[in-house]
């Protein structure tokens, strides 16, 4: 038989079709904004992670325009040959103070930081304990480490004590804990005291994932401010692309730490470097962050507002602590008939779906910003009144 190379291409696709599983991209005609033009149609943005609305931040663009006038556009290379610029560092130094870290390290991406660093803080002989819910680009960094790994039920901490046990037995020789920080499904929260305390027992080392929890909690320095057990998480990993409005990964924690992530995590070392407009960006946003408190504020009372009104309407909002609000629908097939509706109506809020939850637990999953007025948020409310009565959701 003669093989066809790339006939898997058009099948494997197909198949994501015929299922229903394939993406269909919405495109933005403009800046990502609390209200934005999408596909020719002004609508109210619920699904968007530009949590503190400061992608379009005048400062975070006066910045960037003035690193591309005087650095140019790009790096011209990977920070270890000749891509390290004055600016990276500045970034990163603003980074740790931020956080109130010694050291911090700035990725391409937060994808970059846990596909690249994981798999460096344990290997063969070691064991990795890692939440069922944690995010894939963590189960992606995972699987490029020889270290055995354990995954404990979602936020189940007898279930990671008995896994911490095992690894102990086994005489490990490190062992690793990682959770999301904040589950981006679901929007509740690692508990991170009780995994710092287990972790104090058995002398393991922690990694929190807290791309959805910068910016957002602990006055928008994350988990570990949030819960004050700053010190006592290894390794906080994180994001500029969500609440921080750029792109871009961080890692903070120990100088050891730092020392060690860039000499080894070969997403950082192989691949170029952050364009200079992008780590000015990241700096200024860092700044409004400190000096503009009223973001977090009233990100925090959207979201106030908005759960009290969905649950009030008699949706089922999940267990949800954060401004990431599920809308539990069940069906796969009503959740994108609901996002369907909802966008007919001026409301852009996507669908979540079998795989990425499971069959019974379709979803569609608003996340609040700081951007929206009580007018956008009643006309988004008034919307899921409407279309949760026709589709019988409600
Ligand atoms: C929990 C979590 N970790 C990591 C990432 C990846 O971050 P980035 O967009 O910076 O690659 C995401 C983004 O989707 C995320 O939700």
């Amino acid at each position: 038989m003669k093989r066809d190379p790339c006939g898997f291409l058009k099948a494997e696709y197909q198949e994501l079709v015929d299922k229903s599983f394939n993406w269909q991209l919405r495109t933005l005609e403009g800046p990502s904004a609390p209200r934005a033009k999408v596909e020719g149609r002004k609508v109210i943005v619920l699904c968007s992670n530009n949590y503190l609305n400061l992608s379009n931040h005048p400062k975070l663009k006066e910045a960037a325009k003035k690193a591309v006038d005087s650095h140019g556009a790009g790096s011209g290379s990977v920070r270890a040959i000749a891509g390290n610029m004055d600016l990276h560092l500045q970034l990163e130094k603003k980074i740790a103070e931020f956080k109130h870290r010694e050291a911090a390290l700035y990725y391409q991406t937060g994808f970059a930081a846990n596909a690249g660093l994981l798999p460096q803080l344990v290997g063969e002989g070691d064991a990795v304990l890692t939440d069922e819910l944690n995010h894939g680009s963590i189960i992606d960094g995972l699987r490029l480490t020889k270290a055995k790994r354990a995954i404990y039920p979602h936020n189940d901490l007898a279930g990671l004590e008995s896994a911490l046990k095992q690894a102990d037995a086994e005489k490990a020789r490190r062992i690793m804990i990682v959770s999301d920080g904040v589950f981006s499904m679901d929007g509740d929260l690692a508990r991170a005291p009780d995994i710092c305390r287990l972790a104090e027992d058995f002398g393991a080392m922690t990694y929190f994932d807290d791309a959805h929890g910068e910016g957002v909690l602990g006055g928008g320095r994350g988990i570990g401010t949030h819960f004050n057990v700053e010190g006592k998480i290894h390794v906080e990993m994180g994001t500029f692309s969500k609440a921080f409005g750029v792109v871009g990964g961080l890692i903070a924690g120990s100088q050891g730490l730092v020392n060690f992530a860039y000499n080894k995590s070969r997403t950082w070392l192989l691949s170029g470097s952050a364009p200079p407009a992008t780590a000015a960006a990241c700096m200024a946003a860092l700044d409004v962050l400190e000096k503009e408190p009223e973001h977090v504020k009233r990100l925090w009372e959207n979201t106030a507002y908005f759960k009290k009104e969905m649950q009030g309407m008699g949706f089922d909002c999940g267990h949800s602590e954060t401004p990431i609000t599920p809308v539990m629908l069940g069906e796969s097939a009503l959740a994108k008939k609901m996002s369907e509706r909802m966008f007919q109506e001026g409301v852009f809020a996507l669908p979540i779906v079998f795989p990425m939850v499971a069959k019974d637990k379709a979803r569609i999953r608003t996340i609040m910003n700081a951007g929206l007025t009580k007018d956008d948020l009643n006309e988004a409310l008034r919307a899921f009144e409407k279309v949760g009565k026709e589709l019988k959701a409600i």
